[in-house]
């Protein structure tokens, strides 16, 4: 009998000729810590449904911004909880809001070793918990919500952020942000649109995270799970309109979406590996039927394989840490 003559495994036969062979690397550049903020905490608060992650005060984000940086991963994305909400997110737009206070100490402690990024949009400070402000009938207003994203675009800017993070799935969005950032002076601040945002129920933890009354859901202005052309045609519209970064999210199940998006994007494809990507391996490794570490390097190295260049991960930092032992 003779043996085969390709034999594929040779190559995969000791750590070293692994190493050599491995198509796609994750560095700590790679990754982007998502970090929560709450309005008057005096301490950091624990968040059930996402073990391990805080709501920060003023205090631990600090301390928690100069260990992501001696980590050495790319940048923070920053959220707000305020302490009180209203019809128009006006929190998001005032430049004492928890959301702006928490941008400036961090372009201030951490601005020249991360790039500080503030997520843009108004469900964290709206009392009824969508992304945007209400019609008469009750329907999210695409428009009128322009208007507001426009302001926080300009105070996010003015506040040091470097990068908007727009995440509210309204149409327009990025041509109105890229407008109102130049008309004020801003020419310099990027836009990173979350272009490919999916109704998932993969937000579910974050929901807990930001403290949102959410009534009904998002599955007028988000995508249906069920579309991947749709994913492609949104990420066309934001290049378009002056991106300069486009999103898919959630990563891992939409990794088909992610991959298309590569494939057609001249400006850089990153994905949101978001909470209940987190929360079930973290059960899942609670429990021991999965191993932590594993699991979650293998699901950053997935979604790189797949196409992003960058990946949002509230496990940046940990992750980070794990590969520079590497
Ligand atoms: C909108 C926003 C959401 C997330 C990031 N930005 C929530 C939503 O659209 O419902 C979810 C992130 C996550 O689940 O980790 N402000």
């Amino acid at each position: 009998m003779t043996g085969p003559v390709i034999r594929p495994r040779r190559l995969r036969a000791t750590p070293a000729l692994r190493r050599l062979i491995s198509e796609t690397r994750v560095h700590p550049a790679d990754l982007v810590l998502p970090m929560f903020v709450r309005e008057g905490a005096s301490e950091p608060q624990p968040i059930g449904s996402m073990p391990g992650v805080v709501q920060h005060s003023l205090d631990s984000l600090r301390a928690a911004l100069v260990e992501a940086a001696e980590a050495g991963i790319g940048g923070v994305m920053l959220f707000g909880v305020p302490s009180t909400r209203d019809a128009i997110g006006s929190g998001a737009t005032d430049p004492d809001g928890i959301l702006n206070v928490a941008t400036r100490l961090a372009a201030a402690e951490v601005g020249d070793a991360l790039v500080v990024q503030t997520d843009l949009c108004l469900d964290e400070f709206t009392d009824h918990g969508h992304c945007g402000v209400l019609a008469a009938d009750g329907s999210v207003d695409n428009d009128a919500t322009l208007e507001r994203y426009a302001q926080m675009a300009i105070v996010q800017a003015e506040s040091g952020s470097q990068l908007l993070g727009l995440s509210g799935m309204m149409d327009g969005q990025t041509a109105v942000v890229r407008a109102a950032l130049d008309a004020s002076g801003h020419s310099g601040t990027a836009v990173l649109a979350y272009s490919a945002k999916y109704a998932t129920a993969l937000y579910g933890p974050f929901r807990d995270a930001v403290e949102s009354a959410l009534v009904g859901d998002r599955r007028t202005y988000q995508l249906d799970p069920a579309n991947r052309r749709e994913g492609v045609r949104e990420a066309e519209l934001d290049i378009d309109e002056g991106a300069d970064i486009v999103m898919v999210k959630p990563a891992s199940l939409y990794l088909d979406v992610l991959s298309d998006v590569a494939a057609m994007s001249p400006v850089p494809v990153w994905a949101y590996q978001v909470s209940g990507e987190y929360s079930m391996i973290e059960a899942a490794a609670a429990q021991g039927w999965i191993d932590r570490e594993r699991a979650v390097l293998e699901s950053l190295v997935a979604i790189r394989r797949a196409g992003a260049d960058v990946v949002l991960s509230y496990w940046a930092v940990e992750a980070a840490r794990w590969l520079a032992r590497r």
